[in-house]
């Protein structure tokens, strides 16, 4: 159809002839009556058109066909071939305007001859082809922009994906690099406080025997001393070597080496008991509040340690309250369903000391537990307040944090675990005169590594009255122990053969259950109770009265318990 040769000559005869000459060389054609039917023709497909020039004026009557004309596609100049109309003379110029506002135009005057008509009607056909050609290049490269332009969004939104997916992996990363970072970080610390701790427990260890026995000897100079000038001197001495002891404590404290002595305390009442102490300790400009918690909050912790971290705490919010200001003691019981961090789900008793003061620089807070860390004066600080605090609670089986902002103030938690319902009440005892042994000589046998330290206690215990015997290592304590068994073993924990709560488990297979003193400054207790039970400590150093008072009880708690076996 598109090959076709439209004919429109309305009037006459010249359709058929055009038609026929056509036809006989092979070009197919169709005549149009109208107007309508021309452009209907057109607008379904043919090759060109061949119209009688004096068909025009109607044709261009309307403007609907140079309507159509002008809305053609870019490939398409629609040829047309029209048969002028037999005249004298020139066109008229509004005729031939007429004639060129068709555009792709042959005009052929008559008479015509076939040939004319027919080579022009194959110049048309062949011009259209062109036509076609061009159209459907056209065509391909309109489908291939379209294929492009999709390609490319398609592109855009596998690149955008690709870029959404990529943000998403490096989020998770980076989110990982800083969760493993944050718990490195706590690594670190821990095994930081840990190393340390071995380091100072080990020090402090040696240095608390020293101050040991440089304490008891200190108490025979002045048992043995006949001038009366003597005593303050010995008095003076004493007095430092209980400041160094002080000292000692608050590194093993901090090593948790400390040998505690817990029993069951009720917080809130030890508090009440500190109150005026706190006062003095934190100074006229210091308003010193307590918030204690309704609930009873008993725990099993050492009484005279916690009064300790109490106190390091109070003194550090007093210095950071030059000018005054508040110290917060308040407790609360704080229930954990989750372990977190170092602290095991149950029950908690939480001890907070805050203060309204200078506050802690960021950077520092993860220095502040370190032992000897301290930002005060040299002399005025000897940086194992927290230490003391931080180990002590750990030893009880809690943990001590610290939170501080500048220029409002720092606050200390101390999680301690609640203690079971069924814990058991000690009464303590008051402060004794010196207790003689009485009637007949108890046999005590001693077994301490150090030498100084074994003489001072054996000489003291002769000075009371007992008949001592002395080893120097677990292994010949418990041969001596064979040789004749002594109403009293008394050891040291820390022995290089081995430790006292192995030398105390050992002489139990020997010789049953005789009465046993652990005395030791520095001792693993978990380690001691899972050997020897819960022996009676002596926490070193002591004095000749506490050391007159250990053994005296122990030999008289296992009397009554023989009396409750053998009424
Ligand atoms: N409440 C507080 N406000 C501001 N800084 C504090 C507070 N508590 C502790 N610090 C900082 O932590 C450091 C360590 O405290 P820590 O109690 O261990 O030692 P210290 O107070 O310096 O010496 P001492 O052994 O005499 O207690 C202090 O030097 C201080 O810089
Ligand atoms: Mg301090």
């Amino acid at each position: 159809m598109e090959l076709r040769i439209l004919v429109h000559a309305p009037r006459g005869r010249d359709a058929a002839v055009v038609q026929t000459v056509l036809s006989g060389q092979g070009i197919t054609t169709h005549a149009c009556q109208s107007q309508d039917q021309l452009i209907r023709c057109m607008s379904d497909g043919a090759a060109g058109a061949i119209l009688t020039e004096e068909a025009l004026p109607e044709l261009l009557a309307d403007d609907r066909l140079l309507r159509w004309l002008g809305a053609q596609p870019p490939w398409s100049d629609f040829p047309f071939v029209v048969l002028a109309t037999k005249r004298e003379g020139r066109r008229a110029a509004k005729d031939v305007q007429t004639l060129h506002s068709l555009g792709n135009m042959i005009l052929l005057e008559r008479p015509l001859n076939a040939e004319t008509l027919v080579s022009a009607a194959e110049s048309a056909v062949r011009e259209r082809r062109r036509q076609y050609v061009t159209r459907q290049h056209l065509d391909e490269i309109s489908q291939t922009r379209n294929q492009l332009e999709r390609l490319n969004a398609e592109l855009e939104q596998r690149i955008a994906q690709r870029t959404r997916e990529l943000a998403s992996a490096n989020d998770r990363l980076m989110k990982e690099i800083a969760e493993r970072e944050r718990a490195q970080a706590a690594l670190t610390q821990v095994q930081k406080m840990e190393a340390i701790g071995r380091l100072t427990g080990g020090i402090a260890h040696d240095f608390n025997n020293l101050l040991h026995v440089v304490n008891m000897n200190l108490e025979l100079v002045s048992m043995y001393a006949k001038e009366e000038k003597v005593k303050p001197v010995v008095e003076r001495a004493k007095s430092a070597a209980k400041r160094g002891s002080k000292l000692t404590s608050q590194l093993l404290s901090f090593a948790r080496s400390q040998s505690l002595l817990p029993r069951l305390v009720h917080v809130n009442k030890l508090l009440l008991g500190m109150r005026d102490l706190l006062e003095i300790s934190a100074g006229a400009g210091v308003e010193v509040k307590l918030d204690l918690c309704d609930e009873p909050n008993p725990v099993v912790v050492d009484p005279s340690q916690l009064e300790m971290a109490v106190l390091n705490l109070a003194v550090n919010s007093r210095d950071a309250m030059p000018e005054g200001g508040t110290l917060t003691i308040s407790t609360c019981n704080r229930v954990r369903h989750e372990a977190d961090g170092e602290l095991k789900p149950g029950d908690y008793l939480v001890v907070t000391v805050s203060d309204t003061g200078a506050g802690i620089p960021q950077q520092l807070l993860s220095k502040v537990f370190d032992p000897f860390f301290t930002t005060k004066a040299v002399g005025s600080g000897t940086g194992l307040g927290l230490s003391q605090v931080y180990g002590f609670a750990r030893q009880s089986g809690g943990l001590a944090f610290v939170r501080s902002e500048m220029g409002k103030g720092t606050s200390v938690e101390m999680h301690f675990p609640l203690a079971p319902a069924d814990a058991e009440e000690v009464r303590e005892k008051g402060p004794s005169e010196l207790q003689r042994a009485s009637g007949n000589a108890r046999r005590i046998l001693v077994v301490e590594d150090d030498a100084d330290v074994r003489r001072v206690i054996v000489e003291c215990l002769g000075l009371i009255g007992y008949s001592v015997r002395e080893a120097p290592n677990g292994t010949e304590g418990l041969a001596a122990l064979r040789e004749s068994t002594p109403d009293l073993l008394m050891v040291d924990y820390a022995m290089p053969d081995m430790t006292g709560a192995e030398v105390i488990s050992k002489a139990r297979e020997i010789v049953g259950n005789i009465p046993v003193i652990l005395a030791t400054g520095y001792a693993d207790m978990a380690h001691v109770e899972r050997l020897a039970g819960k022996p009676n400590i002596l926490r070193k150093p002591f004095d000749i009265t506490t050391l007159g008072d250990a053994v005296a009880g122990a030999l008289a708690k296992a009397e009554s318990a023989t009396a409750a076996t053998n009424p």
